[in-house]
């Protein structure tokens, strides 16, 4: 079976094929980065058109490069959600009109059940269960995955996702928007000499909290009489320290109370260098796997989507019917 896969919930239009056999044939993804960064985050109305201008182009250009006919296709998975309203209406409008014309299923997609599954487009796969540490701009999750569709959420942010964090520190040392691989590429040059929060650590809970670790560097950044590049490098790799010390320490807890030794890793924070490399050698010393997916899956992409599209649709084909039907609905319900 051959999904066409489509991501346009933010600020990526990504585009992708993957065969049930063969896995993915290709993908394509065009970056809004460049269209927002003047604005310092993203503009939902830019997002919206920027995607509806690349979205068909960039299917013409993957079945082309890919030697694939329309025909061919036999189902389209796309993101409904969640992510901004109207760049995720175009998206599915393009994928429910896809569907129409062509005669085939489509697939509504989690955005996030993309980004935890992703790691299953390598060749070394995680075996259900396992555990997911999401980590991307706008969520901080550890996910118990039993099964394709089951996910329990055992941990969350309390107020700024992993990704925002590096985002506004970033903002603060000056290295504009998103920021994330920026500020990680700064902490490379620059040591952990500051001494900065690493908040709930210590909590018996698998929940997550930054704001603190934001206001902290804030002051530390004000403290500065002069902000040379070393000083600010310092911070980088400062704030890289704590941030990543947290989500592998409650990542391990996590392990150890479900009994499980395999980690995936997802979302655009799963790109950061130092979090890969101190979560290869805790899984050394703790005795447990490690998955990521390569770095161009880690941030939005529509590999994961056409993956996840795939996955879902063998099970909803063995046991649901294509639509739904309310027998039993009542006037009052609609
Ligand atoms: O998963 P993603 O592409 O979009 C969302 O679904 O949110 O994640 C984007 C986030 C941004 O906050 C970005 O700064 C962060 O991932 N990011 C990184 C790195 N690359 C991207 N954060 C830290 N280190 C990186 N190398
Ligand atoms: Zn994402």
């Amino acid at each position: 079976m051959l999904v066409l896969g489509i991501e346009t919930s933010c600020d990526e239009t990504g585009i992708a094929l993957y065969d049930e056999d063969k896995g993915l044939l290709g993908h394509t993804l065009h970056s809004q980065i460049d269209l927002h960064k003047a604005y310092g985050g993203v503009v939902p109305e830019l997002a919206s058109r920027d995607h509806i201008s690349f979205i068909i182009p960039l299917i013409e250009q993957l079945l082309k490069q890919t030697g694939t006919e329309r025909y061919q296709i036999d189902a389209v998975a796309y993101t409904a959600g969640p992510g901004l309203s109207g760049a995720l209406l175009v998206g599915s409008s393009v994928a429910e009109s896809l569907s129409c014309a062509l005669g085939i299923p489509s697939i509504p997609v989690h955005h996030l059940e993309g980004h935890l599954l992703a790691p299953m487009l390598e060749d070394s796969k995680p075996q259900f269960p396992f555990l997911a540490l999401l980590v991307s701009g706008g969520h901080t999750q550890i996910i118990h995955v039993k099964e394709i569709g089951q996910y329990d959420i055992i941990g969350d942010t309390l107020d700024d996702a992993a990704g925002e964090a590096f985002d506004k520190t970033a903002q603060l040392l000056g290295l504009g928007y998103p920021g994330g691989a920026a500020l990680s590429k700064l902490a490379e040059s620059g040591t952990p000499i500051f001494n900065l929060p690493k908040p709930m650590l210590h909590s018996k809970d698998f929940d997550f909290s930054f704001s603190g670790l934001k206001t902290a560097v804030l002051t530390l950044v004000k403290k500065q009489t002069e902000l040379t590049d070393q000083i600010k490098a310092n911070i980088a790799a400062s704030f890289q320290e704590s941030i990543t010390e947290v989500l592998i320490h409650k990542s391990v807890n996590a392990m150890n109370h479900l009994n499980l030794d395999q980690i995936v890793v997802s979302g655009g924070v799963g790109a950061n260098k130092q979090l890969r490399e101190k979560l290869v050698a805790s899984s050394k010393k703790n005795n447990y796997q490690v998955f990521f997916p390569s770095l161009e899956f880690c941030t939005d992409n529509g590999a994961m989507i056409a993956l996840a599209g795939s996955l879902r649709y063998q099970l909803s084909h063995k046991t649901d019917y294509r639509f739904s039907v309310m027998p039993r609905w009542r006037l009052n319900e609609i």
